[in-house]
């Protein structure tokens, strides 16, 4: 026990990158970790264990990891008692039910279900999809490499995830309907750590954590306008707080800064333009403090 905060990330997979690149983003110095299990952070008491991201939730439980980044569908497949403190915005995919791209093997609504082998590594959340809608089908449990299991001949559909649709494309394999949709999330044993200590750490990491997601989902916007067009654009602007308005050379005309959501911009660029805006700037936001 060094103290150190310790936080598991899936080892290689869909999340692996992006979790790194968000911690990177929170002013963590982690070197390219290649192929060891455990790095720690040169400038924060932060150590990350590279996992199975299936391991990732048991781990967390028992208390080997404090924190870790795993799909929402590990999570709830799992069962086990612990909690989510943030969702995170990216990992975002579905469980979906995938039957061979093969004449008369097509599956078009839940009723066809009836009478067949999954295959699936989510056989709780399947279990559940199916008793509450009545159906009944045989659930084969796998580990891993669901999507061969149809053209091995173990089952007639797969239920597994699918974010690119690239591994059901490459296994000749269609996407029927989905029964769940997951992102990833930062889970711990509970909310607060017992360890004082790391509980600190773990606050000072999900305040960095949040500060940057809540400027992945903004937008600094900058433009030019008539004073006499003010109250309108500032009508306009969907403003989180009230747009900061400076003085310019030219009297006549402001310039007009707001923080907006990211997804806005594009509905309220032609109205900003009608009302005289011009000029107009959308410059990402690295960090937004609360
Ligand atoms: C899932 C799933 C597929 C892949 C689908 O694996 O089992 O292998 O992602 O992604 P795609 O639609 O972009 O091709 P997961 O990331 O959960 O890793 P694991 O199977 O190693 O646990
Ligand atoms: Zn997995």
């Amino acid at each position: 026990m060094n103290g150190n905060l310790k936080i598991a990330l899936q080892k290689k997979g869909r999340l692996t990158d992006k979790s790194l690149e968000l911690l990177r983003l929170c002013g963590l110095d982690i070197e390219n970790y290649s192929e060891r299990l455990v790095v720690t952070a040169r400038n924060f008491p932060l150590e990350i264990l590279f996992l199975r991201d299936d391991d990732i939730p048991e781990y967390v439980k028992d208390g080997v990891a404090d924190i870790g980044i795993v799909g929402e569908n590990v999570v709830i497949e799992k069962q086990f008692p612990i909690v989510t403190l943030q969702k995170m915005g990216f990992g975002r995919c579905s469980l979906v039910i995938a039957y061979p791209d093969i004449p008369g093997k097509a599956v078009a609504s839940p009723v066809d279900l009836n009478n067949k082998t999954i295959a699936t590594s989510y056989p709780v959340i399947l279990k559940k999809y199916l008793e509450e809608n009545k159906l009944e089908a045989k659930i084969i449990e796998l580990s891993g490499s669901v999507e061969i299991a149809p053209s091995l001949g173990v089952a007639d559909l797969i239920c597994d995830i699918v974010s690119t649709g690239n591994t059901l494309m490459m296994n000749k394999l269609k996407k029927s309907f989905k029964i769940f949709d997951s992102e990833a999330v930062l889970v711990s044993a509970s909310s607060a750590l017992k360890d004082k200590k790391k509980n600190d750490l773990l606050n000072e990491l999900l305040k960095r954590i949040r500060s940057v997601l809540r400027a992945r989902s903004s937008k600094y916007l900058m433009m030019n306008a008539p004073k006499n067009s003010l109250d309108a654009i500032t009508k306009i602007i969907p403003a989180l707080k009230s747009p900061t308005v400076l003085p310019l050379a030219d009297e006549n005309l402001v310039a007009v800064h707001a923080v907006i959501p990211a997804d806005q911009f594009w509905n309220i660029i032609d109205d900003l333009k009608s009302a005289g805006a011009s000029g107009i700037l959308l410059l990402p936001i690295e960090n937004m403090i609360e």
